[in-house]
């Protein structure tokens, strides 16, 4: 899988995961670390073109087809994005990516988690992130945060939708304690950023990247 890092973001829309990616990135480029950041569903020209497809246009998808259309710009953006990113030894920051799957298809849709884990596989050839941040927080305090935007496919579900995301993330991060690390994101964001500082600097750490 190459020499670099692959860290990727996860939580419920409105948690705030993309705010601190972003601190996250120039705190690391002030280091002086190899920092790239990316998105899901996204990254490349045409991954950014199923996630219009999926976010933004009118068409009726079912949770099949829609599955199957964020696990082709998975397997298209990890192919031409992050292995290449990672085999040049850069720290890669992805705001969501497998993990989102398993929580909005898998537990917030009803499609099936063993399969879901599967089929994320065959997408990504096997690559896994090797530290995953997990925003929680209440979907009542991140609806608000959110301005009650409701702006796209997804945003628009409801709140049942959203309490089984949650619970989802929440489940998975119990079966895989060692890779993804919780933040309790319902605090105000200086004391969210230490603890997310704090996690990035001790896994940096261990691998010898960081003091
Ligand atoms: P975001 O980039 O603003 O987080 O929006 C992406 C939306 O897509 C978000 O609502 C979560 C959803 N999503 C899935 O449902 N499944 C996936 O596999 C991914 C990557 C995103």
């Amino acid at each position: 899988m190459g020499q670099g890092l692959f860290i990727t973001f996860e939580g419920i829309d409105g948690s705030g995961k993309s705010t601190y990616l972003l601190r996250l990135q120039q705190y690391l480029s002030s280091r002086g670390l190899p920092v790239e950041v990316t998105r899901e569903p996204g990254g490349t020209e045409l991954a950014e073109i199923l996630r219009e497809l999926l976010l933004h246009s009118s068409f009726q998808l079912d949770a099949r087809t829609e599955v199957l259309l964020y696990l082709a710009a998975r397997a298209h953006h990890t192919q031409y994005w992050i292995k290449p990113a990672l085999d040049l030894g850069k720290i890669v920051l992805c705001d969501r990516f497998d993990l989102s799957t398993l929580a909005y298809q898998g537990y917030g849709r009803g499609l099936d988690v063993f399969l879901l884990e599967q089929m994320n596989r065959f997408a990504t050839g096997g690559l896994t992130p090797h530290l995953t941040l997990l925003f929680d927080l209440p979907v009542e305090v991140a609806k608000q945060r959110n301005g009650g935007k409701g702006g796209d496919r997804m945003e628009s579900e409801g709140e049942d939708f959203y309490q089984k995301v949650r619970q989802g993330y929440l489940k998975l991060r119990q079966a895989h304690p060692q890779r993804i690390k919780l933040i309790d994101a319902d605090r105000e964001e200086g004391a969210v950023w230490e603890e997310v500082k704090r996690e990035v600097e001790e896994f940096l750490a261990v691998r010898g990247l960081m003091g």
